[in-house]
């Protein structure tokens, strides 16, 4: 049952304002104490013209209703205290019977594309593209879960001058084994040590540039060498792309647009929205701003005018009903142009496109840059936590069978909730040992107190009964079926706002609130509330698993 909005009916019935607004006004009180949820009366007393508390204690006086132990006005709140046997059986009944599903519902439905990862051929991918993956693939799961339609797109970084100099490059010093050995490894290694010759021999420029012009006209060398770099790059992507578990649905990156820009471009001249500066084609973007670049002088057209066909596409494509790019803050500024020129090539689904930024990773607070060589290779990163989870693994529980894949489902388990817990907009640094810990705000902490759920419901061996009572009246009980109950708002305002740290930090409150009852309550007792307490173990673990499913993030039964 929705308590809260049983409050806001409550609540309805006494004053004048519409529901929407009597919702947003509710809080809950600092101290629990007073109660579970709060209808301020400060914003009546203004149109009332009124003291607040006299205005609390009427519409409190008129109130009453079975759900609640009490409906009280302490100085200008209503408090709502719900009573705890009544709210910890129809939360439980309801998380027991639906199981998994427990939270579905339909904020809305039609296709959502998400523009996320997109990696850059040739290159390692960077912790910025490990982030766009892994809160791309949350929101993709979250929105699934509230009806939408995800469409994860994988818009590879596989054209550009850059591939004429990586062409350039391999014909020095290429070495085709070495090559199918470690792909990125190398061809990053070939394209580093271009950039340092050129600094001293301008020749190998040109020879790039070349190359380059030999790929935009079909030379048959120059396309093989370019496939090849692909489907290698790709390869080694998907091999982390594996590790994670995250799949796409498409991997149409931006050479898959080259020959749709120039209609995009004509339709721009056709619109009289194009004109010359410095010897650029140029969308105009209002006084005291830049205009946005559609065709540069040299005649070559630019990452924008990717991106603007690339939109057109997924329209025309997928009919979506919004579209979202997982995209790190740095890029902002482009997609408010990609936005604004595509509302006034008088395309009103623009409004529906969101750039879903997120901050950047340091370690020990510096910056990582591929350009500077100063990059961190993320399968690395990731053996690195597996190892690590498997150390503390042996440590903690040395008969556990299948450890290997617990290890592989912790270790990751952990880099991915440590990059989703934190509001996507701030920047964090990264230190593997924190990352991993069981202790903490970490994601083997909540997979452990998960663990510890499954492994008391083991130890009971016994169903629970949903038509025997579920009724539960201590604080500690209280505590937990409260949070599950919010379970489902949760999920709602983490899809809203398309940010994953809503659920992790869910997460963590409901493992640190199971936590807290297990230390102060012996569940496997046998009396009369053992299946009670059985319901609300069974309850955690449902809600705990799908918390980090929606994440991304598996839970292992055993740990
Ligand atoms: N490949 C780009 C990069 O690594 C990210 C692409 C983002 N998506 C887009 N549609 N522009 O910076």
């Amino acid at each position: 049952m929705d308590f809260k909005q049983k409050v806001v009916q409550l609540v309805a019935t006494q004053v004048d304002l519409p529901t929407e607004k009597i919702e947003q006004l509710i809080e809950r009180p600092k101290n629990a104490k007073l109660g579970d949820y709060a209808f301020p009366a400060f914003s009546l007393a203004k149109i009332q013209h009124q003291n607040p508390a006299i205005i609390a204690k009427n519409i409190a006086d008129n109130l009453e209703s079975p759900e609640f132990e009490n409906i009280q006005a302490v100085g200008p709140y209503v408090n709502f205290a719900i009573k705890h046997d009544q709210l910890v059986t129809a939360t439980l009944q309801e998380v027991l019977q639906k199981q998994a599903h427990y939270g579905d519902q339909e904020l809305g439905k039609g296709n959502v594309p998400i523009d996320m990862s997109s990696p850059n051929i040739a290159k390692p991918m960077s912790m910025g593209h490990l982030r766009s993956t892994v809160i791309g693939n949350s929101i993709a799961q979250t929105l699934e879960k509230v009806g939408y339609t995800p469409i994860k797109i994988n818009y590879l970084g596989d054209y550009g001058t850059q591939f004429g100099k990586l062409i350039a490059a391999y014909k020095h010093w290429g070495d085709e084994e070495a090559v199918k050995q470690d792909p990125i490894t190398n061809l990053f290694h070939y394209y580093v040590r271009f950039h340092q010759e050129a600094e001293t021999n301008p020749e190998l420029d040109a020879e790039g540039r070349d190359w380059f012009k030999k790929l935009e006209n079909g030379d048959p060398e120059a396309i093989k060498l370019w496939k090849w770099f692909r489907e290698v790059s790709l390869e080694d992507f998907k091999r982390i792309y594996k590790e994670l578990g995250v799949s796409f649905d498409s991997y149409n990156g931006e050479a898959f647009f080259n020959d749709k820009m120039q209609p995009v471009i004509d339709e721009l001249k056709q619109k009289n929205l194009l004109h010359e500066s410095r010897g650029a084609q140029v969308v105009d973007m209002g006084p005291d701003q830049n205009p946005a670049i559609i065709v540069k002088s040299d005649g070559t057209s630019i990452y924008l005018t990717r991106d603007l066909a690339a939109a057109m596409w997924r329209m025309e494509h997928y009919h979506f009903v919004k579209m979202l790019y997982v995209v790190g803050a740095e890029q902002a500024q482009h997609f408010v142009e990609l936005k604004a020129v595509l509302k006034k090539m008088g395309y009103d689904w623009s409004d529906e496109i969101h750039y879903v930024p997120f901050g950047l990773i340091t370690q020990n607070g510096k910056k990582l840059s591929t350009r500077k060589g100063n990059v961190v290779f993320l399968d690395k990163v990731l053996k690195d936590a597996v190892a690590l989870a498997h150390e503390q693994i042996q440590a903690k529980n040395p008969d556990l069978k299948n450890q290997a894949e617990v290890a592989h489902d912790v270790g990751v388990g952990a880099v991915v909730f440590h990059d989703l817990k934190n509001d996507r907009m701030d920047n964090f640094d990264f230190d593997l040992e924190e990352v991993v810990r069981f202790e903490g705000d970490t994601g083997p902490y909540v997979q452990y107190t998960n663990a510890r759920a499954q492994s008391i419901l083991r130890k009971a061996d016994q169903q629970v009964d949903l038509n025997a009572s579920l009724a539960l009246n201590d604080d500690a009980a209280f505590a937990v079926a409260k949070d599950l109950a919010d379970f489902p708002a949760i999920i709602a305002r983490s899809a809203e706002q398309f940010e994953p740290s809503i659920i992790a930090k869910y997460a963590l409150s409901l493992a640190k609130k199971f936590n807290k009852y297990y230390a102060k309550v012996k569940i496997l007792t046998a009396d009369e509330q053992l299946n009670a307490r059985l319901g609300l173990v069974t309850a955690t673990s449902v809600v705990l698993t799908e918390s980090l499913r929606l994440l991304g993030v598996n839970a292992p039964k055993e740990m």
